[in-house]
């Protein structure tokens, strides 16, 4: 068996109360494995978006710790559930931004940009604007707009939970592909435990009020193609990791 890969990100009984005197998390604790994907499951209003945003550096814990490996911060991108595309820049130039606000000369930013949205499909795209393109059109855009940086670490907030079923699969599919391409690490958090389950190497399950991981499981499966959704051992992932949700919400009630 291969060496469980170093951690990159490690969160150490974290907590973080807010201003107004909310605690969003309390002692969460997780390990995030260099150069695989981390998936992140749990209720509305259980930390998933404040633990991100620690991890991509845009909050800080008021309890505990959040240590990267080597010590330094790696480089981050966010994509969220809306694309927030600006509307009127063309596709391939909403994709260079991130190059373009880090000073990349022109003609450069438009070739990295142009290569990523071939990888993303969507070549045919770029002198569109984002109104012209359909709602997983847009969301493999902002994507691209993520990757054109070549981050280390990709955090992605519910990115695919506005599009349908099929369109959400096929974007799954695309999400691996990048990944088995670039190699970044992933934390991905999800409300579908079915898309958990396909993506995460790991998928941690989170519990509300105050937030923090009640469990992980990390599914182990030889490949991932979209065959895999139609298994056993898939079913029986999806199986354990709803019997992990459940049960956080049953202590849940028997708390309050
Ligand atoms: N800036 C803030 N000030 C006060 N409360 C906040 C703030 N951001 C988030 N919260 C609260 O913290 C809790 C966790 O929020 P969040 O991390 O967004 O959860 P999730 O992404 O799992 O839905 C929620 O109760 C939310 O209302
Ligand atoms: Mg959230």
């Amino acid at each position: 068996m291969a060496a469980p890969a170093p951690p990159l990100i490690e969160v150490t009984d974290v907590g973080r109360t807010f201003a107004d005197g909310t605690r969003a998390l309390a002692g969460a604790s997780l390990m995030v494995p260099a150069g695989a994907i981390t998936a992140l499951v749990g209720p509305s209003g259980c930390g998933k978006t404040t633990l991100l945003r620690m991890m991509g550096g845009l909050d800080a814990p008021t309890s505990g710790a959040v240590r990267f490996a080597g010590g330094a911060r790696p480089r981050a991108a966010f994509a969220f559930q809306e694309p927030r595309l600006l509307p009127w820049r063309s596709v391939v130039s909403n994709v260079a931004l991130p190059l373009e606000l880090a000073g990349v000369p022109r003609g450069e930013r438009r070739a990295r940009a142009e290569r990523i949205l071939d990888r993303v499909q969507l070549a045919g795209a770029g002198r569109k604007l984002p109104g012209q393109l359909s709602g997983g059109m847009r969301m493999r855009a902002s994507i691209a707009r993520a990757l054109v940086t070549e981050p280390e670490l990709l955090l992605l907030d519910e990115p695919f939970g506005a599009l349908d079923e099929i369109t959400r699969q096929a974007l799954d599919d695309l999400l691996l592909a990048l990944w088995g391409e670039f190699g970044m690490t992933v934390v991905v958090v999800t409300h579908s435990i079915v898309e958990a389950a396909y993506l995460g190497r790991q998928v941690v399950v989170m519990a509300p009020a105050p937030g923090r991981v009640v469990g992980c499981i990390k599914p182990g499966f030889a490949s991932r193609t979209p065959a895999l959704r139609a298994t056993p051992e898939f079913a029986a992932s999806t199986a354990s990791l709803l019997q992990m949700l459940a049960q956080s919400m049953v202590r849940e009630k028997g708390a309050a």
